[in-house]
């Protein structure tokens, strides 16, 4: 298991899980339009960008694996 914060939320999620999988599991919601659940990511709208607060990087989400320690933030004015 990992753990990560997602809009200040702590989370535990599976070794295989996307931050889109954790956001799903706060109940926090991320807009997507090329990601289907049970298929090859695609990654290519970027609609679903977050940022981790660790290093300002923007990623993402339905195909970036979570990682320990992640500071995710899905709705910043950035
Ligand atoms: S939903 Fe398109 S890149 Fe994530």
């Amino acid at each position: 298991m990992l753990e990560l914060t997602i809009n200040n939320h702590p989370i535990e999620v599976a070794e295989d899980a996307t931050i889109l999988d954790a956001a799903r599991q706060l109940g926090i919601q991320i807009p997507t339009m090329c990601h289907l659940n049970g298929t090859e990511h695609f990654t290519s709208c970027m609609i679903c960008l977050v940022k981790d607060r660790r290093n300002g990087r923007l990623m993402p989400s339905c195909s970036m694996p979570a990682s320990e320690g992640m500071d995710i933030v899905t709705d910043d004015a950035e």
